[in-house]
This record gives structure tokens, sequence and C-alpha cells, in this order.
């Protein structure tokens, strides 16, 4: 790979995404606090576990909680919770210590390019860089960019989309972009068609896994990705977000990341 990397996020996004660098490169990871850091840490050895055959270092993930750390690295990737504050207060705070060359990268999933690349004050040299979960094993990356974007910064998207060994497609600056804007209302669709039936997740979950096809039904796939994540996007995109699920983010009910969702998790 070309560029030198750096992530600003601990979460499942950042952490795949590492892991899935690491691969390729070494790659510099910052956490906000040591705890975070050391869940992060935790999460990049999973998840370079699981390359089978292919054993990546988890050694080559830097986690480190300090920003200065990033000015090296000539794409920073921008990968914290999905709230347009947190991320516009941090893609700010990168423009400040990330090199004057380098790219700065969201990883938004609905939230506007065009005002992301305004709080990072790179108007030529931001793009969204939307990829999906799990990180390693979803091949797309829905690359966004600001009109003001340049040309070189479009190639070097391109190209650090190919080194990640993902299928880039240049999509639009529109809520939910082209996946969670046609996957949302399905996921939602499902919850209010088990409310209406009193069908169990079990059975939904195994019409759309048996009868057309689908690696994981729709509401274990909220739960994987996360019910307040599905709800924020679902708010992005205008989507009417089924009651059931906003009871359960109310309660803290998060999917598979809190142990609880529609599903029980151990
Ligand atoms: N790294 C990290 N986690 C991995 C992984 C990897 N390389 N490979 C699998 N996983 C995880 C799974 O989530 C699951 O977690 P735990 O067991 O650790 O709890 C476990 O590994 C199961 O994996 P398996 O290998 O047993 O399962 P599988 O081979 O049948 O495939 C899957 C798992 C790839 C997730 C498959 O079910 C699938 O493709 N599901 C659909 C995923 C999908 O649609 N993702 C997009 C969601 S939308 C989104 O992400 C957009 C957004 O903006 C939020």
């Amino acid at each position: 790979m070309d560029e030198r990397l750096g992530i600003a996020g601990a979460g499942a996004i950042a952490c795949g995404l590492a892991a899935t660098a690491a691969r390729t490169a070494e790659v510099v990871l910052w956490a906000r606090s040591d705890g975070s850091a050391q869940r992060a840490r935790a999460r990049v050895a999973k998840t370079c576990a699981k390359f089978e055959g292919n054993p990546v270092d988890p050694e080559r993930v830097r986690v480190v909680t300090d920003l200065e750390a990033l000015a090296t690295a000539t794409f920073v990737v921008e990968a914290v919770v999905e709230d347009q504050g947190h991320k516009a207060a941090l893609l700010n705070d990168l423009a400040d210590h990330a090199a004057p060359d380098a790219v700065l990268a969201t990883t938004t999933s609905s939230l506007s390019i065009a005002d992301l690349a305004l709080a990072a004050r790179r108007p030529g040299q931001f793009v969204g860089l939307h990829v999906f979960n799990p990180v390693p094993r979803m091949k797309l990356v829905e690359l966004v960019f600001p009109h003001t974007a340049t040309t070189e910064t479009r190639t070097r998207a391109q190209a650090l989309c190919q080194a990640l060994e993902k299928t880039a497609v240049e999509v639009p600056d529109i809520p939910g972009f082209v996946v969670n804007r046609l996957l949302f209302p399905y996921l939602f669709s499902a919850v209010e068609l088990m409310s209406e039936t009193l069908l169990s997740p079990e059975d939904v979950d195994n019409c759309m896994m048996l009868g057309a096809g689908q690696p994981m039904g729709p509401i274990a796939l909220l739960d994987f990705v996360g019910l307040d994540v599905a709800q924020a996007i679902g708010e992005a995109i205008g989507a009417t977000i089924p009651a059931k699920l906003r009871a359960l983010v109310a309660k803290g009910c998060l999917g598979r990341k809190s142990g609880q969702g529609f599903y029980t998790y151990e």
C-alpha cells in the first residue's frame, strides 16, 4: 500500500478496518482513552486471528491515545460514533494534526460528506469511505466525494480501496448512500412484520435466509449492526423506525454488542 494509514476510533468499524489494512501495511489507530485503547487492542487481536491460513500480526496496528501520532499518516480515517457533532469536532482536530498533504476520510454511513468536508477544512482532500460490517469480510466500499475533491484525492482513495482488496463504487452524497438507503427500509419492515404477525425472530430470519438466500436474516442483521446505529441510519434516511426497535434502544438493548437485542447473546 502506498499510503500510511491512520485511523481515529476504537469501535467495530475502526478496529475491523485497522486489522484489514494490517494485512498489507502498518497502521496507527488512535483511541480517545486508555480504556478504549485497551479494548481496541483486544478487538484488533481477535479480528487478526480470524484471517484463516494467513494470520496477521496484531502488533502491526499501533494503538495510541495521542493525536500527534497521526502526523506521519498520509491518509487519516475518522471512524467514531455516528453523530454529526462528534465527527465534526474530531475532524476539526484531525485537520490540525494531520500532515498538510494528508487526505482526511470518514466512515460515516449516513451523514452528509459535504458537511463533514467543511468540518475537516480540507475541501480538496476529503472522502467518505463507507465500509461494512464485518469489515474484513465485506468486499464493498462506497466512495463518496464532495464536489470539491481533487483528482489526486479521487485517485488515492481508489488506490487505497484496491490495496485493501475491496471493490470501490462511487456513490452520490445522499442520505444512506446506496446500500443503507435500500437495506434499512427492508430491515425495518421485517421488524414491523414480526410485530404484526407475532412471528419469532428465528422464523422471520429463517424465511429470508432459506427462501431468499440472505447470509443473515434481517432481525439478526439489525442486532449485528447495532440497534442504535440502525436507529441513527433510519433517522438520516427518513425511514419510519419501528416502535419496537426504538423501545429496545431506549432500554440500552443495542444488539450483539450489548448482549441483548431482538436476540439474547451469551
Ligand atoms: N472479522 C471480524 N468478524 C468476523 C469475521 C472477520 N473476518 N468473519 C466473521 N466475523 C464474525 C461474525 O460477525 C460472527 O461474530 P462472532 O462469532 O465473533 O460473534 C462470526 O464472525 C460468525 O462468522 P462466521 O464465519 O461463523 O459466519 P459466516 O462465515 O457465515 O459469515 C458474515 C458471517 C460474513 C457476517 C455473513 O453472515 C454475512 O455476510 N452477513 C451479512 C453482513 C452484512 O450484510 N453486512 C452489512 C451490514 S450494513 C452495514 O454495515 C452498513 C452500516 O453502515 C452499518
